[in-house]
């Protein structure tokens, strides 16, 4: 029995994608900001063999995000890189290999102790922005939205960040911090953008790319072709349109056929996508999804313009998908290694392993064109940020 899962189809056009923001130069130099960070190392990029084979398909890859910095998610590469250009385009510096070193020297110390970023978050971006911000010296306040996990809390807590749990839903909340920014001359740091609020934003997503050019490399180190089918999912579409833009300006016209993938409570891509009038459609309300990254409901402006042309598919599921997800990463078959993947992480192979099992979902994997020449790319975007609901899962008879 299956869960609620619903597709649309879209008409790309990729030329028309706005994705100069993530060009391949861009992405050179995020990436080697990324590497002059003590403790960086390319996250893993794992192939499941036994996986692919029992789903019928040619390959399978999961990029492990759970690894990277210690922080168990993809995101402080778009807060670090984002507060960095911000302190550098204060002291006229240009964000290098070396700009954390720079920065740390006395001569920039003193004065980045009077810089107080705030940023909304479902816990993953917050944590990222509390840790650039102590790497730095500089202050954090991060508010998170109602019904936030305690653990998530815990952990931008102890990076000396000032948090605590709105009783707003995601949205409410970023509003809620732009205002504090405003009222408290604090530099808001917000993983999504809007009309008037576009450079910060553009800057996390360049930083999201470093995960993309690490993946182009690790390809190339193991032979292995580009995907022919990228699973993505999203919250906003930030990171989605950040790595789609890259990949679609590195391989054209052997860009994979991109698939997003939302919460049926929170698919503001979907909506907009199904609506189709050139406006963004937004979801609001109390979202409970376990899928608590991808609990947004207003579209990233930048993320958009660069998926409406890219995006090949729209897929809005329910909670079901991503616990398949959890469990096929983390209890693998045959000789895979495991994968710690949390609930936003995991939807995507989860989606993508329903589609070619499951008979009521075969006429969507012929129209994917998924077959056994297929290689399938996800990013598992987190690990188990919230262990208590993983270990539910985990033990949680087959889903
Ligand atoms: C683990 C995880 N995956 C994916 C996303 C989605 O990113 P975006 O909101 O840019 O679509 C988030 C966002 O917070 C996240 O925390």
């Amino acid at each position: 029995m299956n869960g609620n899962l619903s597709i649309l189809f879209n008409q790309t056009d990729p030329e028309h994608s706005d994705a100069g923001c993530v060009s391949a130069d861009t992405v050179t130099s995020v990436h080697a900001f990324h590497a002059g960070i003590s403790g960086y190392a390319p996250t893993p990029l794992l192939s499941l063999p036994a996986l692919s084979s029992s789903l019928g398909v040619s390959q399978i890859l999961v990029k492990d995000e759970s690894k990277r910095f210690g922080l168990n998610a993809f995101k402080s590469l778009g807060g670090s890189y984002a507060i960095a250009k911000y302190v550098c385009d204060q002291f006229g510096l240009t964000v290098g290999k070396n700009t954390i070193q720079i920065l740390r020297s006395p001569q920039y110390a003193h004065r980045l102790k009077e810089f107080t970023f705030v940023t909304a978050t479902d816990g993953n971006h917050g944590r990222g922005v509390a840790w650039a911000a102590k790497m730095l010296g500089c202050q954090a306040v991060v508010y998170l939205p109602a019904g936030s996990s305690k653990e998530r809390l815990e952990n931008i807590l102890a990076l000396g960040a000032k948090a605590e749990i709105t009783n707003l839903n995601y949205d409410d909340t970023v509003r809620y911090a732009e205002k504090m920014a405003k009222q408290n001359h604090w530099s808001l740091i917000q993983d999504t953008a809007w009309e008037g609020y576009e450079e910060i934003p553009t800057h996390i997503m360049q930083g999201y790319t470093t995960l993309a050019c690490e993946i182009v490399s690790q390809l190339k180190e193991k032979g292995f072709q580009p995907p022919t089918h990228l699973f993505l999912q999203a919250g906003v579409g930030s990171m989605a349109g950040a790595i789609a833009g890259y990949f679609f300006s590195l391989w054209k016209d052997a860009c994979p056929d991109i698939i997003l993938v939302e919460p049926d409570q929170a698919d503001c891509l979907y909506q907009t996508a199904k609506a189709n009038d050139g406006t963004l459609h937004t979801v609001s309300g109390r979202m409970n999804s376990m899928m608590a990254g991808l609990c947004c409901g207003e579209p990233c402006t930048i993320g958009w313009k660069i998926l409406k042309n890219l995006a090949r598919a729209f897929i809005s599921c329910d909670d079901s998908y991503a616990a398949h997800g959890m469990q096929l990463l983390g209890k693998p078959v045959g000789s895979d290694p495991p994968v710690i993947s949390g609930e936003s992480g995991a939807v995507t192979i989860g989606v993508a392993a329903k589609i070619m099992r499951e008979p009521d979902l075969a006429a969507i994997q012929t129209a994917l064109a998924l077959s056994q020449h297929s290689r399938i790319l996800v990013i598992s975007t987190e690990g188990d940020t919230d262990r208590e609901n993983y270990r539910r899962i985990l033990n949680a008879a087959s889903l």
